[in-house]
């Protein structure tokens, strides 16, 4: 199991693979988890979803940035995303990954291409979440969002329960709107938790602690357990419904999701699209090695 986990993650850091990919179109099973790789094959997943009173959060996919062009053509993309989302009037925020539009290039690059995308996020009333990447990148991101929520309310992050500094950010971030997940990087023990079990009650701890502060969140899990027992801790301790929402991924547990829409809880599904699938789609082979079924599937068929 950890084997196949280091193996995928191993794989989406390939960058022959990763540029190679953005050429093949959605493979390997690829689009049962990727809504598409143009704006209008995304617009019709989040009809879709939305139909099912289900919102969107959408990541216009993209890893390995390392020059100045391809961050603004990143950018670029990002915005014609949002003018998109304000046009077809569809219920949906975006997603935003900092190293995709300049953070490995120059912070002070990447924080005036956020500001650019936050404002014109704020013209729409659109929210943009920042994605939370590996650890070499989380003091960077927390820099670069520290600043933006000075300036911007639309602007937001995502807490990784298994890190051991997450409470602690936890508590400078209690106004901001944030996404609890477990975390989906490989980190080493001197910076996260390393056990399934270490994580999980990491996770509850910090969704316990979240749920009273003043900030709205979203809990994205596909675990049930954890969904229960937030069902569970919302219930005994009155907090109303609209404080925070469940959010899962594109193609994970979809009647899961319906369910959950219907009995009342707002729902939002990640929904990634674009050339850039390969990596995005590694890391969730890495996290549910019986997704690598869909993989072997879509081979066999061809
Ligand atoms: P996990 O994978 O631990 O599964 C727990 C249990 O749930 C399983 O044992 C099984 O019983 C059940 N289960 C899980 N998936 C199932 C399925 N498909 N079908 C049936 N049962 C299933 N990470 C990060 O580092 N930065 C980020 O910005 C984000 N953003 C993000 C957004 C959204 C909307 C989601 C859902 C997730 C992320 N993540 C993330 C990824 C996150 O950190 C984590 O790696 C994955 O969600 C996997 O962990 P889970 O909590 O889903 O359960």
């Amino acid at each position: 199991m950890g084997l196949t986990k280091d193996f995928f993650i191993a794989l989406s850091k390939n960058q022959v693979l990763n540029s190679g990919a953005k050429k093949w179109g959605l493979k390997l099973g690829a689009s049962k988890v990727v809504a598409g790789t143009d704006i209008d094959s995304m617009l019709k997943s989040v009809k879709e979803l939305n139909a099912d009173g289900i919102s969107a959060t959408i990541d216009n996919l993209g890893e390995f940035v390392y020059s100045r062009e391809e961050a603004l053509e990143a950018k670029k993309n990002i915005l014609a995303t949002l003018e998109a989302i304000q046009q077809h009037g569809v219920s949906a925020h975006m997603s935003v990954k900092l190293t995709q539009i300049g953070l490995d290039v120059d912070p002070g690059f990447c924080l005036e291409n956020m500001r650019e995308i936050a404002e014109a996020a704020a013209r729409y009333a659109i929210f943009i979440n920042i994605d939370m990447e590996d650890y070499s990148h989380l003091q960077p991101t927390l820099d670069i969002l520290h600043t933006l929520v000075k300036e911007f309310d639309n602007v937001g992050t995502v807490i990784q329960a298994y890190l051991y500094r997450s409470e602690k950010d936890l508590e400078l971030l209690k106004t901001v709107r944030l996404r609890l997940v477990k975390g989906a990087y490989k980190e080493i023990s001197e910076v996260s938790y390393q056990s399934a079990q270490d994580i999980d009650s990491n996770y509850l701890k910090l969704i316990k602690i979240r749920l009273q502060q003043p900030g709205f969140t979203s809990i994205a899990t596909h675990d049930h357990v954890i969904i229960d027992e937030v069902k569970r801790f919302v219930k005994e301790h009155n907090i109303p419904l609209d404080r925070f929402e469940f959010q899962m991924l594109y193609g994970f547990r979809t009647e899961l999701q319906k369910q959950l829409a219907q009995e009342g809880y707002t729902f939002t599904v990640y929904v990634p699209f674009g050339e850039d699938w390969y990596g995005y789609y590694m890391r969730r082979l890495a996290e549910r090695p019986q997704n690598i079924n869909l993989a072997l599937k879509s081979f066999v068929s061809k």
